[in-house]
């Protein structure tokens, strides 16, 4: 049992990694909602336009290239920063408005939090236990996040991968009914990155909303119900990570070697074909649809056959790159913004 004053009838540690259970009746619907959120730094916007609405349970990714605006959203989620203007609820609540009932039932990583150096790892913990009514239990969180080893350490003396895992556990020790987790997995090793991945899927389902920001293509498809791009201070869509990968992505690539020349148009005529290129003796047809059995069938009406075929489906970094013109956050350095 996780929870420090744990009730054993509705708070069930069961198949979640050993953190405890919300009851349906603990839940709401709309967990969060933000509707035309604007925030400015003196003449930098950095939130022009920001709406959507989030669902008990759901994990909402938040993806966009660096300077988008997603830290500086979540920070008005949290009530960390005041929007100039548009609405946030929390849980109902105006965090602005509701600090305390807010600070109680959301959790948070922030992107680049520090804490004083020389508390050792449980006396954080300890000490933001301490914020909530409550808490989980501190030495099992440690243990979920591989920093039992580490509990008597400073936090000055914790290696950067260390450091998040600390921060993750800090923002889950409230038991809250939101996590925000902004950048969540970033400097964890590959092996603490699966691991991590695992204890949030565990987090959401005892009925916890979360919301992740990342830039971790593989971490979105994998974690994430719904996912807003946001981009330049705006949402620029919303949908699934396959909704996306499919509708933004730019379609499904077919490469192959003819058996004999054929005229484009057989396949440009098609309906699941966009567009047909020439890799040297290669041919890229790209399209939505089932293209494979489209084309083929196809080339068979010309007695040609499509030999080395090459299958690829649109990702969600496809979608990534050509809705923001930028490859995964990347758009600060590459000065095209
Ligand atoms: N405290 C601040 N003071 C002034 N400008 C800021 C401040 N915080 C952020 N900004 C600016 O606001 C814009 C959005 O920043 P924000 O941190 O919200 O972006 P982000 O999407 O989280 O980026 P990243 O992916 O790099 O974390 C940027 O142009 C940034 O320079
Ligand atoms: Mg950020």
């Amino acid at each position: 049992m996780l929870r420090a004053t744990a009730n054993p009838v509705d708070r069930r540690g069961v198949a979640t990694g050993g953190l405890p259970t919300r009851t349906a009746a603990e839940r709401a619907h709309r967990v969060v909602e933000v509707a035309s959120l604007r925030k400015a730094y003196g003449t930098t916007v950095a939130v022009e336009d920001v709406s959507f609405a989030i669902d008990e349970g759901e994990i909402f990714g938040i993806l966009g290239p660096n300077g988008a605006g997603k830290t500086t959203t979540v920070e008005c989620l949290s009530g960390l920063r005041v929007p100039d203007s548009g609405t946030v609820r929390v849980l109902g609540l105006d965090p602005q408005h509701s600090r305390h009932a807010v600070r109680e039932s959301v959790g948070v990583q922030l992107q680049e939090g520090s804490m004083p150096p020389k508390l050792t790892v449980r006396e954080l913990l300890d000490l933001f236990a301490s914020f909530y009514t409550d808490p989980l239990d501190a030495g099992e969180l440690l243990a979920l996040l591989g920093l039992t080893a580490k509990r008597d350490d400073y936090y000055k003396g914790l290696s950067g991968g260390q450091k998040q895992r600390l921060s993750i556990a800090l923002a889950l020790i409230g038991d809250p009914k939101v996590a925000i987790l902004d950048e969540l997995t970033t400097g964890l090793d590959p092996l603490a990155r699966r691991e991590t991945w695992s204890l949030i899927e565990g987090v959401r389902d005892r009925g916890v909303t979360i919301v992740l920001v990342t830039h971790f293509m593989d971490e979105a498809e994998r974690l994430c119900d719904r996912i807003a791009l946001i981009d330049s201070g705006r949402v620029i869509a919303i949908d699934t990570p396959a909704g996306l990968a499919e509708r933004e992505g730019g379609g499904n690539h077919m490469r192959f070697h003819p058996s004999r020349p054929f005229d484009d148009a057989l396949l440009t005529a098609l309906p699941e074909v966009d567009r047909l290129e020439h890799e040297g003796d290669r041919i890229v047809v790209s399209g939505n649809g089932d293209l494979l059995n489209a084309v083929i069938s196809a080339l068979a009406t010309a007695g040609t056959e499509a030999k080395d075929v090459q299958l690829e489906s649109a990702t969600l970094e496809d979608a990534f790159i050509r809705l923001t013109g930028h490859p995964s956050g990347n758009s600060d350095e590459g000065g095209e913004r």
